[in-house]
């Protein structure tokens, strides 16, 4: 399970490069601006259908273009899945196995991919929907289903809201349909979240065997009661509030280290590699559950790590089984370590 062909064309500074990646560790290296992340940019498209950088057009476009298009061949379970991409400044395209698609799921369902930047720490200190975004990423792997519940649910919390500002009486009417696919949902993530700590202790015990780790799944209200009592008895606050207190919507995952929250206690190095041991629980267990290798995607790695930690990192990278794309400026960090290296240069192969 691997892209086994790429091929760029008008994005940022690339106007034309094809690289045939290794199903293993792909090293991209170059100077400052040469386009290393814009690489790893397009290879993203090609599982999300949308960049990480950029919602709009025009600054993935290379300057003085009027479209971009990025090509891949990702085989998985001996399947060749051929991904096309086709950007305009109003139009975007997306072909798989020569179907347009409309929908960026059959993307994601086809190419699992994840991807660490040097922004990714901040998945510690953002908002809560950062860490469920994260969780959902794997009970979606694990069950596509998972997508349609998630929807049936904001619908009918949706509506709830709505009339919690007009009629209570049909805002009562949604409690069930938000109680039952909120524990569904619950239920789900909550049996997740328990195998990838499992994993996750693993590989926290690898990078920072000093630190004593308390991660803890928060449900989105109150311990021992149901979700359906839960909406009964803050009814009232959530009619003054207008908005449904109680939920999955306000579930989080709570990370404390010596009982103080992460983003206080830890180094900026510490918080790059928790969040790195959370991706490549995330990979492995992805792998276990599904049989499936993913993509994984790494930008800038060296930037704040030490050496030692570089290097544990590179060889858990190597052992989560995934087809790693890593950038750097520096091959000889890696040097001897890697399955494939390709040097960019102004936005070609060197
Ligand atoms: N729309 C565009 N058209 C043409 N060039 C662009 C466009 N957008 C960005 N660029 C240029 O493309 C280059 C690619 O940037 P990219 O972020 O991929 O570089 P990089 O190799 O990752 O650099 P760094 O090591 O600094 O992270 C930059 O030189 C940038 O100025
Ligand atoms: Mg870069």
């Amino acid at each position: 399970m691997a892209f086994q062909t790429l091929r760029i064309s008008n994005l940022r500074n690339i106007t034309q490069l094809e690289i045939a990646p290794a199903e293993g560790i792909n090293l991209i290296y170059g100077k400052n601006g040469s386009g290393k992340t814009s690489l790893l940019e397009s290879i993203f498209m090609l599982g999300r259908g949308r960049s990480f950088r950029s919602s709009r057009a025009a600054p993935l476009i290379c300057t003085g273009k009027k479209s971009l298009e990025i090509y891949g061949e990702y085989c998985a379970n001996d399947t060749l899945n051929k991904i096309g991409i086709r950007k305009t400044l109003s139009d975007t395209e997306i072909h798989l196995n020569g179907e347009n698609i409309h929908r960026l799921s059959q993307l994601a369902v086809t190419v699992p991919l994840q991807i660490l930047t040097p922004q990714s720490y901040q998945l510690l200190d953002r908002g809560p929907e950062y860490r469920r975004k994260f969780i959902e990423w794997g009970v979606f792997h694990v069950e596509h289903q998972y997508s349609e519940l998630l929807k049936r649910f904001l619908r009918a919390m949706n509506q709830r809201n709505a009339a919690l500002k007009s009629n209570q009486k049909i805002a009562r009417a949604w409690d069930k349909e938000v109680a039952d696919c909120g524990e569904l949902i619950n239920s789900k993530r909550e049996r997740y979240f328990g195998q990838l700590n499992t994993l996750l202790e693993n590989e926290l015990k690898c990078f920072m065997p000093d630190l004593e780790f308390d991660i803890v799944w928060r449900r989105g209200w109150k311990a021992g009661l149901t979700l359906s009592d839960s909406l009964i008895q803050n009814f009232e606050r959530d009619c003054e509030r207008k908005f449904t207190g109680s939920g999955p919507q306000r579930a989080d995952i709570e990370i404390r280290i010596n009982k103080i929250p992460v983003s206080q206690y830890a180094s900026r190095g510490q918080q790059k590699l928790l969040v790195a041991a959370l991706c490549i629980a995330q990979l492995k267990l992805s792998r276990q559950i599904t049989d499936r290798k993913s993509v994984l995607l790494v930008d800038d790695l060296a930037a704040e790590l030490d050496s030692h930690n570089r290097e544990m990192l590179f060889s858990r990278f190597k052992e989560s089984g995934s087809q790693v794309f890593l950038t750097a400026t520096d091959p000889q960090l890696l040097s001897g370590m890697v399955d494939s290296m390709f040097h960019v240069e102004h936005g070609s192969l060197a």
